[in-house]
């Protein structure tokens, strides 16, 4: 069913004081989001959502942080400011005092309602619930919680530390001020904000999101090859990047999920999953985080997926 429902936007809420940020979830989104967080200055705590240790994610932001040094586009200070003001771990009871959580988990609606559920019997009352989700239902989250007012969405997007949008998802009982806050916490974060209706993929996904499963059915349809495909978005229509490109930085099971929340939301045939992007998440071929997509990046330059030949259905 589509969500029609118009809520008022545009009033003005009162602005609630963020001191301390969690971030759940230190995977690409939840660890971009985490250093966007401590480079404007705010204490961060990062929650690694599986088990195991730490080091490996503080060390791996510390090394892109020092080659971001070594070129010249982030003082040394602010690297070691950056690394100061981040405490990453695997509990989720450091978040207590918290002002604001970032949820950035798996996009997998019962594993985040389960989340919120617990975070609400951690952070303070007031404290302020959001995700980051790419296209599920903030307000089935919402559902879930007690303090409704205080969720929302906080869509970021990837890489984070460069993006400047954020889609800031009005869901069903979000609050003015919730709005109006998350709104300020945005700007001071550099970023660039649009205040969104909890509308299936919001703007950017629900938009982009078609795009990319009409370039997979046209390499499906024999119309033209992954690199031809690209070539043509990039020269023709000034895209940065090629929808193939695109999806294998997302992640495809990533695309894999915005789709199938896409498809239930509005049952029409463009919207379902083609057959090629289904085979490649279920061989484990996610993209770029995996090494293989519809490129493979273990040769340099990356070349076009050989097991994708044509006609592929
Ligand atoms: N990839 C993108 O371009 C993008 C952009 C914006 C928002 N998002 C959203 O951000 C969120 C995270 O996506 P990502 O791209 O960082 O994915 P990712 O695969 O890089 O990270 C997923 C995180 O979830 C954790 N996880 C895995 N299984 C889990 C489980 N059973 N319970 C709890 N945590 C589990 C992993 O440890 C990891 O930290 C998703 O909601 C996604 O839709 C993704």
């Amino acid at each position: 069913m589509l969500e029609t429902l118009v809520i008022n936007i545009n009033q003005k809420g009162n602005i609630m004081e963020i001191k301390k940020i969690g971030v759940m979830g230190c995977g690409a989104m939840g660890l971009g989001v985490a250093q966007v967080c401590a480079q404007a200055g705010f204490p961060t705590v990062a929650v690694k959502a599986t088990p195991g240790s730490t080091d490996k994610i503080r060390a791996g932001l510390d090394k892109s942080l020092s080659k971001m040094v070594e070129r010249g586009k982030l003082a040394v200070e602010k690297k070691d400011a950056t690394l100061g003001l981040l405490h990453f771990t695997t509990s989720e009871a450091e978040v207590a005092d918290c002002d604001l959580i970032i949820e950035s988990i798996i996009e997998d609606q019962e594993i985040k309602k389960a989340l919120f559920q617990r975070l609400e019997g951690i952070v303070s009352p007031q404290a302020l619930l959001t995700t980051n989700t790419s296209t599920l239902s903030v307000t089935a989250l919402m559902a879930v919680c007690k303090h409704r007012e205080r969720v929302a969405g906080l869509h970021f997007f990837n890489p984070a530390p460069i993006m400047k949008l954020v889609e800031i998802i009005h869901a069903f009982e979000t609050s003015e001020d919730t709005i109006a806050t998350l709104d300020q916490l945005c700007k001071k974060l550099g970023k660039d904000p649009v205040i969104v209706q909890d509308t299936t993929g919001f703007i950017v996904n629900r938009l982009l999101t078609p795009y990319m499963l009409s370039a997979i059915r046209l390499l499906e349809m024999g119309t033209g090859t992954i690199a031809d495909i690209d070539h043509a978005m990039k020269s023709g229509a000034a895209h940065p990047m090629g929808p193939f490109e695109l999806a294998d930085y997302i992640g495809l099971d990533v695309v894999e999920a915005m789709t199938m929340n896409i498809y239930q939301d509005m049952h029409q045939p463009h919207v379902a999953p083609p057959h090629t992007l289904t085979r490649l998440v279920q061989l484990g071929y996610l993209g770029r985080k995996t090494n293989k997509g519809f490129y493979d990046y273990s040769v340099k330059p990356p070349i076009a997926n050989p097991q994708l030949r044509h006609p592929v259905a």
